[in-house]
């Protein structure tokens, strides 16, 4: 793992195990017919634009937004065909009058700093009688694997507000999309079971973001976090160990599937 970027390892340890699945359960809720355009918001290393091109075949089209270049660098690595741009969600870089029937925010709208103008911008980027699915983690509170490991986390570092489980009531966005001009707006709470093949990376990609969202981290010089970073992961273990199976990990995760029409 040690020379490889974040983005590469999210892409690498991460997609397969645990963003694929609800892409898979989202596109099963929300489906896709023939001549469908697709956009995918804060798509990261683009796992829903790539699930949406598999099922729509090659003359899909398929847009993928993150602010990140980074993350669409590999996206662009994994799935060169598909229109990648760099934008932020409160200001989409969209071309003149473009319209999609399905847009797709997975696992984004929680980081959004004005997730208002968000919304508003998903609501005009949708096209008449288009559908609109919108995935937050539950809280963390609800998914004792990863509270565990915060708390391993919190001995260290002090209190932690994990931004990727910060906005996991779903009344709060049905009302945030409801504001925004959509109708037929609906939620409703999918748990699966996960499974890590190896739960080595998943622990330490963890660490990293835990300590990056700590107050106390986020003081540290480089050198610091990498020891706190190792010191986390070694207190990890035991947690590690109460959900092993076989020789991997597995746990339950609880994420909000909104969704709603324009
Ligand atoms: C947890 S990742 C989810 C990525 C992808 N949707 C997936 O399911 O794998 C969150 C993504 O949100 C992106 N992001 C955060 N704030 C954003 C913003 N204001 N506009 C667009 N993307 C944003 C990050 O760069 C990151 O790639």
């Amino acid at each position: 793992m040690g020379q490889a970027s974040f983005p590469e390892m999210y892409e690498r340890w991460l997609v397969g195990p645990l963003f694929r699945p609800w892409a898979e359960v989202t596109f099963e809720e929300v489906k896709l017919s023939p001549g469908h355009r697709v956009l995918d918001i804060a798509c990261g290393t683009g796992i829903v634009a790539r699930v949406a091109r598999e099922r729509l075949g090659a003359a899909g089209y398929v847009v993928g937004i993150d602010i990140n270049a980074e993350m669409l660098a590999v996206a662009r690595t994994v799935a060169p065909d598909i229109d990648w741009r760099v934008g932020n969600a409160g200001a989409l870089p969209l071309h003149d009058g473009e319209q999609f029937d399905v847009i797709v925010c997975q696992q984004g709208l929680q980081f959004f700093p004005d997730k208002p103008a968000a919304a508003a911008q998903m609501r005009r980027a949708l096209a008449r009688g288009g559908r609109l699915a919108v995935a937050t983690w539950r809280s963390d509170e609800e998914i004792p694997f990863f509270r565990d490991l915060r708390r391993v986390a919190e001995r260290l570092l002090g209190p932690i507000a994990d931004l990727r489980h910060s906005f996991g009531d779903a009344a709060l966005i049905e009302a945030l999309l409801r504001d925004a001009g959509f109708h037929d707006v609906r939620s409703r709470t999918i748990s699966r079971r996960i499974r890590f093949e190896d739960g080595a990376p998943l622990l330490r990609l963890n660490a990293m973001a835990l300590v990056g969202m700590s107050a106390a981290g986020k003081a540290m010089a480089d050198h610091e976090r990498m020891r706190v970073v190792e010191d986390i992961v070694s207190g990890s273990a035991p947690v590690l160990q109460s959900y092993a199976d076989g020789s991997g990990v597995a746990f339950e995760l609880s994420s909000n599937l909104v969704t709603a029409k324009g």
